[in-house]
């Protein structure tokens, strides 16, 4: 620890952990305090404030709108990349080749409808790697009212994945084919091209709060981000999902997350894929009508 850094007491450990739950459902085990104590010494010293709880009674009292995002947006966990866990993405793809086939797709603005949501996206990968890995396989796409919504509660991964440009250094892993799809604007940056990002709306979200979306969609992918929320918090969340997915449509979770599915209106199909049922099938239904 640098000799000018802030000490966080217990009490004052507690106190942010609360307000972070409060904020953004995000649950901080006693393992993230040194993280937590480090991602913020910096911004409580630039509020020329000395100590910890001098800077949660100016969250609780008088911050504007920009400080009390600028607390959530140092507490969130960021870690993504291109083509993370990448059955999903397969799956998808399989799925909406199922979709395509179909004789009467749903219609918006005169074409077939394709609706997917990232809620979490963090800086923007997840969702890049939908577009990339649709359009690479079923070109055919542009001619569909096809969009891709990507959404964090982190403002600054918003505005970060709504530029699509990111390091070199993010290719490795990815194929060659996988890797032919960005452009290449410098020798150290690579960027996502306009015909995929003209498919992307990117905005900020809080899963805790109103969500301001259109669905239904196809599929919502939200992947490691209820990790951080606790089990009552994630199931409220499942059931919005559920809510907002049409029928035979899919939830995907992050590998380590898993839900109870049946109560919840899904089944499960494949490792961490989570088919939306009938309204009819499901748990929720029967609770609803009892
Ligand atoms: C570890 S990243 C996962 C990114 C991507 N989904 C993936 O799997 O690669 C988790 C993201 O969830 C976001 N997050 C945490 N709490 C949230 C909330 N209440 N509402 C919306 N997003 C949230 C964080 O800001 C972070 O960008």
């Amino acid at each position: 620890m640098a000799d000018d850094e802030i000490k966080l007491s217990d009490r004052e450990f507690d106190r942010i952990r609360e307000r972070i739950y409060k904020d953004a459902g995000i649950s901080l085990g006693d393992a993230k305090r040194v993280l937590v104590a480090s991602r913020l010494n910096k911004i409580v010293r630039a509020k020329g404030l000395d100590s910890f709880d001098a800077y949660v009674d100016f969250l609780d009292r008088g911050a504007s709108r920009e400080d009390r995002q600028v607390f959530i947006n140092a507490l969130t966990t960021n870690l993504t990349r291109f083509y993370r866990e990448d059955h999903h993405f397969d799956h998808l793809v399989q799925y909406v080749g199922q979709l395509m086939a179909r004789p009467n797709p749903l219609k918006a603005n005169g074409k077939p409808r394709l609706r997917i949501w990232s809620a979490g996206c963090s800086t923007g990968q997840e969702p890049y790697t939908i577009a990339m890995a649709l359009m690479g396989k079923y070109p055919q796409l542009k001619n569909w009212d096809f969009r891709i919504l990507g959404t964090d509660v982190d403002t600054q991964v918003v505005e970060t994945a709504a530029r699509g440009v990111y390091s070199v250094n993010d290719l490795e892993g990815l194929s060659d084919k996988q890797a032919a799809m960005f452009e290449r604007p410098t020798a150290d940056t690579i960027r996502v091209p306009d015909h995929l990002r003209r498919l992307m709306t990117f905005k900020p979200l809080n899963l805790m709060g109103k969500w301001p979306v259109k669905g239904p969609f196809d599929a919502i992918f939200c992947r490691n981000v209820t990790i951080y929320f606790d089990k009552a918090t994630q199931t409220r969340i499942f059931e919005r999902f559920a809510a907002l997915l049409n029928e035979g449509s899919y939830l995907y979770i992050g590998h380590s997350e898993s839900m109870k599915a049946e109560e919840l209106g899904f089944c499960l199909e494949g490792k961490t894929i989570y088919r939306r049922l009938a309204v009819q099938q499901t748990g929720m239904q029967q609770r609803m009508s009892a």
